[in-house]
């Protein structure tokens, strides 16, 4: 298992150019369960949760190749299978949205319940309830989500939980509505753009999804889905995490590949903080400053602040001049990284599903442990300013949602040595 070693200090300055989004990757590369002949996908990133899904979608009778650059062909050979096994779907809890595509057009799906995180409970209620909603049979059988249905018919449903939408839920809706017999209106969908590349995907197939980017979809079920080329959206949130290494070493970053509207509500936060953003065509560039201002953030579902970027902004908000509040509000115990960040010398409380920051001077070297995707994030990005050397281990969890993050750092100036953790190992073999 491998570990950053991370030399602070350096100012991130140059451009870097963004990888395709791993949360509108993996409910596509689902999604060509749907589809007759080869499906080719663009701007696929390398992570190590797309080749979970691969994995599981090859136990799925799906073949999946990746193609030179970041293309992948994708089709179906054997369509008998309908069975997700816990080991896979454990190691991913975005392994889920197979749940729709299988039940729309096998007509049987049995998934193993992904169970809760690190980051809080997680249920799938929602999405239990939206697919029940099409006439289908539902059980959970020995931690199996269990789903039968001869066929599918259109439904009204409802997807707003005590949380708000859900992304990955709207995802599996969506993807049994297409084939659903009638009309189906999904209202409170979520309309993160993950979701919206879903259902521009589904449409180039021949779906017939009107309303898309809003909280109501409205879905003409057809009759088969054709294979075709698709090219996926910029990942928004590795975006972001190159916005926040711009603001919090005081650097100059160009973002290339990157589509400025998908990140309105982390700009808007950035610019009150007092950092430079200037968007361009499909790229961003971000100037940091010589003080970062405090601020007041909810993370709500988009295009509310994303709660995928605040454990960044925690560690940007541990060097304000003064005192920041964040809210979350849609993993209230998403706050891992805050006794992590103190490890380092910030000033963080946690009081209740908020935040408090009072920002310090300066960050130092520390030893730490990446607890989960973004928070390992957020410890990079605390290294990367901290004074001394930082050590963070566990960083697999980075691996997960970034494409070769220390690789894309150091050439903006970062140094970041990736090494193998002996410990580590030694530790999870027992
Ligand atoms: C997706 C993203 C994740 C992001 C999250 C919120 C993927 C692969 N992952 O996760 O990076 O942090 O959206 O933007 O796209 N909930 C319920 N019942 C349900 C489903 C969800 O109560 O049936 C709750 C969740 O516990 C959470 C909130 O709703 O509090 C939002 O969850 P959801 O949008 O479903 O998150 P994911 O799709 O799992």
């Amino acid at each position: 298992m491998d570990k950053f070693v991370i030399a602070g200090g350096a100012r991130l300055k140059g451009a870097v150019r963004v990888s395709g989004s791993k949360n509108a990757a993996l409910p596509i590369m689902a999604a060509c369960i749907l589809a007759q002949g080869k499906t080719v996908l663009k701007n696929v990133p390398r992570l190590f949760d797309i080749e979970i899904l691969s994995e599981i979608l090859g136990k799925l009778g799906v073949s999946v190749k990746r193609l030179p650059n970041s293309d992948m062909e994708i089709q179906v050979i054997d369509d008998s299978k309908c069975v997700a096994d816990y080991d896979l779907v454990s190691k991913m809890r975005a392994s889920i949205c197979v749940l729709g595509p299988l039940l729309a057009k096998r007509h049987e799906a049995k998934v193993s319940l992904p169970g809760g995180c690190v980051i809080g409970v997680r249920p799938i209620d929602l999405h239990i309830k939206g697919l029940s909603a099409f006439g289908a049979n539902i059980t959970v059988e020995h931690g199996y989500v269990v789903a039968r249905a001869k066929k599918l018919k259109s439904a009204e449903i409802y997807l707003g939980g005590m949380f708000g939408s859900t992304v990955t839920g709207t995802a599996n809706i969506l993807m049994a509505a297409v084939l659903a017999e009638g009309t189906t209106i999904i209202e409170n969908a979520a309309c993160e753009p993950e979701v919206a590349d879903l259902a521009g995907f589904l449409n180039k197939m021949g779906a017939k999804i009107k309303g898309i980017g809003t909280h109501k979809l409205l879905v003409k079920g057809v009759r088969r889905l054709k294979a075709v080329t698709y090219s996926i959206i910029p990942d928004r949130i590795e975006a972001g995490t190159f916005m926040v290494a711009a603001a919090v070493t005081n650097g100059n970053i160009t973002i290339e590949n990157c589509i400025a509207e998908h990140l309105t509500a982390v700009i808007d936060k950035l610019r009150e903080i007092g950092v430079t953003v200037n968007k361009k065509k499909n790229s961003c560039q971000v100037i940091g400053t010589d003080r970062i201002k405090p601020v007041y953030i909810s993370t709500l579902p988009y295009p509310g602040f994303p709660t995928d970027m605040q454990a960044q902004f925690c560690s940007l908000l541990s060097l304000a001049d003064g005192i920041s509040v964040i809210t979350e509000r849609v993993y209230p115990d998403r706050f891992m990284h805050v006794a992590e960040l103190n490890r380092m010398g910030a000033n963080i409380k946690k009081e209740g599903e908020s935040a408090v920051i009072v920002g310090v001077k300066k960050l130092s070297g520390a030893q730490v442990i990446a607890s989960d995707l973004r928070a390992s994030a957020a410890l990079v990005l605390a290294g990367l300013v901290a004074e001394g050397q930082t050590e963070i281990t566990r960083v697999y969890h980075i691996d997960r949602g970034y494409e070769k993050i220390e690789e894309k750092f150091n050439k903006l100036g970062a140094r970041i040595q990736r090494k193998l953790d002996k410990k580590l190992i030694v530790v999870e073999e027992k």
